[in-house]
This record gives structure tokens, sequence and C-alpha cells, in this order.
């Protein structure tokens, strides 16, 4: 027999003591929760027999109203599924009208909030963020994840799992996966590392979050590379931090210039093997200027390794952590490239004397990471499938890499400087002064290219327009064409000519 799923019974109650009927009781309790959207399309309500079970009532008034609801076209019958909430009510109960009018509804009194959230942009809906294809950055080609190994792994983790699998854990996270990212951090990113010290957590995101967290107090300085990640920014902006700006050239963030700027800054923020957006690995003199004058003025580094795993055409580059002999620098990692976004797992390495600092944040936080999936990681590294799925991927985002040079310099010779095609899975490409690539990305989307425009990633003023191009999701054959469509929207815009 067809197992009809259960559904949660509604708020409702009945009075025997008053004069309305009990079935007119019903009906208007469910009805008042259809109209006030307690209840929505589609959604399953239980069964009469099941809601006169819960109210203590005979079947005949759930009955009677059921079927008043069901001719009046509150509720829908699906044969075989039950009872429903119908998918197609009235116009005046759509969900854009009802927002509307959530947001329109009058209130009374103040409505406090935190100031800061005012910093943030709100209600934003970046064009170049709306789709998925042609340029997309951040997207790895996921085509070529294993899903069998990992569905695998994901079976034998869920299966009988332990009551330590399902109690709250450690606030570092799980060992053994802290031990797997040491063995790799160590061998493939040079980084000085003990499991002691390494805290996995959401994403490079909430590494920066909880950084800023134990160094930062509100209105520090702090140095920010420009142009540079939006997302640090919007952390460092919500921790009420005052971002000093430094540029960054061909050798990654200029450190003669911060220190000018603000010798005193708390902390520096840096991308140093893979800038973002502008893609410079910082030279081996920064590297070392930088870590000088963390000595020097008692600052803190904070370097996000997001992308490193990808080189093209050179030797992989040692993490600045690894040169620091003052355990000034909190390095941060993501699989968010490597696995894939959603997974939302990342890691840091903290300066052993900070530890105990960072657990205390993020006990104040979120306590721990989501055990399954540290689970399956682990397995993942240490059965060899993340070795494999790194050295497969290399070779995938070279060739799309390759394909996207070669198609910008046949389309637009000379005529586009490109930036940062040495490492990672996206390039830039700047244009000529005097266009502005935020208007141009906003008509590009209509044409699904997905152009992230170079200017939205300064802080101050923008000394260059262009689009950061992602690589990773898309195949080789499909680049370029979509070269010769980008070509053809910046002749449509005049930024060249045919
Ligand atoms: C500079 C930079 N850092 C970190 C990340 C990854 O962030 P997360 O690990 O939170 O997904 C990205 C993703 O695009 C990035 O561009």
């Amino acid at each position: 027999m067809k197992k009809v799923p259960s559904a949660f019974s509604p708020v409702i109650a009945v009075d025997r003591k008053i004069a309305k009927p009990l079935h007119r009781q019903l009906y208007d309790s469910y009805r008042a929760m259809i109209v006030g959207r307690a209840l929505r399309a589609g959604q399953q309500i239980p069964s009469t027999r099941a809601l006169a079970i819960e109210l203590g009532i005979s079947r005949i008034p759930v009955l009677t109203a059921y079927a008043q609801l069901l001719a009046e076209g509150y509720f829908e019958a699906r044969a075989g599924s039950g009872t429903f909430v119908c998918s197609t009510l009235p116009e005046q109960l759509a969900p854009a009208q009802h927002r509307d009018a959530l947001l329109h509804k009058v209130r009374r009194g103040s409505r406090p909030v935190a100031g800061r959230t005012a910093d943030l942009p709100m209600g934003e809906n970046l064009p170049w963020l709306q789709g998925f294809g042609a340029f997309t950055i951040s997207h790895p080609a996921y085509e070529y994840f294993p899903f069998q190994v990992w569905s695998n792994l994901v079976m034998r983790h869920s299966r009988n799992p332990n009551a330590s699998a399902l109690h709250y854990g450690g606030a570092l996270g799980s060992e053994d996966l802290r031990e797997a990212i040491c063995t790799y951090l160590r061998t493939a990113r040079g980084v000085r590392c003990d499991p002691q010290q390494v805290m996995i957590v959401a994403g490079s995101q909430q590494a920066l979050e909880i950084s800023t967290r134990v160094l930062l107090d509100p209105e520090t300085s702090v140095w920010v590379e420009e142009p540079g990640y939006w997302l640090t920014r919007r952390v460092l902006t919500l921790a009420g931090c005052r971002m000093i700006p430094v540029p960054v050239d061909t050798e990654g963030l200029n450190v003669a210039v911060g220190i000018k700027l603000c010798r005193k800054a708390r902390a520096a923020y840096v991308a140093p093997s893979h800038q973002y957006p502008l893609g410079a690995t910082m030279s081996a003199s920064r590297r070392l200027q930088l870590l000088d004058w963390a000595q020097s003025s008692g600052s803190w580094i904070v370097e996000d390794d997001y992308d490193s795993e990808y080189r093209y055409g050179s030797m992989p580059i040692a993490s600045l952590q690894g040169l620091d002999s003052d355990s000034r620098v909190i390095y941060i990692g993501t699989f968010s490239k490597v696995l894939f976004p959603s997974l939302r797992t990342g890691y840091m390495v903290i300066p052993p004397d900070l530890v105990d600092r960072f657990v205390a944040v993020r006990q104040a936080l979120d306590l721990t990471h989501p055990h399954l999936y540290q689970a399956v990681l682990t397995d993942f590294i240490r059965e060899g499938h993340f070795a494999r799925h790194l050295r497969r991927l290399r070779l995938v985002y070279g060739e799309r890499r390759t394909a996207l040079v070669d198609s910008l310099h046949q389309q637009f010779g000379s005529r586009l400087e490109v930036h940062g095609a040495q490492a990672g899975m996206h390039l830039v490409v700047s244009i000529p002064k005097g266009f502005h690539d935020q208007e141009i990305a906003e008509r590009a989307a209509l044409r699904k290219l997905w152009l992230w425009p170079l200017s939205s990633t300064y802080l101050g003023k923008p000394l260059r327009q262009g689009f950061i191009l992602g690589f990773g999701s898309t195949k080789s054959a499909e680049i370029p064409n979509d070269v010769q469509r980008m070509k053809s929207l910046l002749v449509a815009e005049k930024v060249l000519t045919d």
C-alpha cells in the first residue's frame, strides 16, 4: 500500500462550551490560517481521522468542515495522497502581494536594529550573480566530481552512526579531519601546522568572521587589498573596523604604501598566493616585508589561500604562513574551489597561543562544524580520492584557462589587457578608460554573459574598469563562442570597434 506522508497538525482550538458548532469552528480556523498564510498553497493537511483524534472530537464535524473547504476551493483532494491546501489559491493570497502587504503594514513604536547593519548593502540584486554559464566565477567543474565515491562515503557514515557522531563535537572539529588536513597542508602548501592548531569551519567566510572577532575591535584599523575580496570587506564592515585600502600591483600588496598609510594597523587581510581579483602572486621580498612589518608593529596577518591548488606553468607557491617564524599569520583554506561551495567546509591554522581564544569565540557562534561531512571528507582525503580529484581538476582547468587566454588573444589581440591568468579559476580583463564596467555588466547579463565588474572590487575610486572572468565551469569547447559573444557585446557598447 502506498504510504501517505503524514502532515503537521495545525494550531486549531475547538471549544465545546460555545454556541458555534464544532464544524464551523474548524472551518473558520482553517480559513483564517489559509488567508493569514499560516498554511501555504500545496501544503498537506492532516486526514480527518488524525485531526479528530488530535482534537479529541468525533470525526463528523471534521468531515463536514473539510467538505465545505473542499467545495469552496480552499482544499483540494489528491487521490491516494491526501488533502492539501489548494495549490492555486486566489490572487489576493499570492506570495508577492503578500510580501508587499507585509512590508507596508503599519507598525507602531520604534523598531531599533544594530546600526552597523545599515553599512551593509541590502536588497542587492547584482545581475552578474543571477545566472550560471558563461564566465560565472567560483563555480568548479561539477561534472568531474566523483559523486559515486562521495555518496558511498555518505552512506558509510550515515548508517548506524555512534553516539559521538550524533552529539556536539569539539569546537575545533573532528580530530581525524584536522590530522588529514595537516598532512595535506604540510606537504602541498608548506604550512607549519599541527592538528591542535586547526579549526574546521563553514568555509573561508566563517574563518574570516571568527578571525575578525578574535583579533579586532570596532574602530580598529586594518589593511585590505585594493582591489580586493568583497566578502572580506562585508565581515570587516559588520565588525565596525576601519579599512585601509592598500594598493596591489604585480608583486601583490604594496607593503611600503600600507606602512605609509597606517603603520599601526592591527591586521592585514591578504591573498598572497593568488590575489583576488587581479591574480598577482606576492613576491618573496614583499612577503618578507609584510612579515617584518607584522612583527615590528605587533600586527596580525590573515592569509586567505582560497584557490592556490591551481597553478599553470609555474611551481606551486608555498604559503606565507610557512615563512612566518613569529606566529603572526592566521592561515585560511577552503574546500569550496577544490570540491564544491555548498559543502561549506574550510579550515584555519591558528597561532598556538591564540587557539583558546578562537575556541571561545567559536563556542559563542555555532559551537562546532556538523559531523557527517567531516567524517566523509576525512575518508575522501585518506583514501586518496581528494589527491586524485585535484590532479584531474588541475588538468581540466589548465585546458580551460588555455582555451580562454587563446580565445581572448584571437578575438581582441592586445586591445584588452589580461591579468592574473597564471593561477586559480578566473582571470581579469581590463577595458579602456571612459567606460563603466557595471553598466556594461548589467546589459551583459541580459545576453546571459555573467561578467563581474572589476570596479566593484575597489573600496575607493576604481583605478581600472574591466571584468572578472571565471573559467572553472565552462567546457573548453564552449569558450571560443562565449568570448565571441563577449566581443559582440563590447562592440555594441563601443568599447571596441569590430
Ligand atoms: C578571495 C576568496 N576567498 C575565499 C573564497 C571562498 O569562500 P568560501 O570558502 O567561504 O566559500 C572565495 C570564493 O570565491 C574567494 O574569491
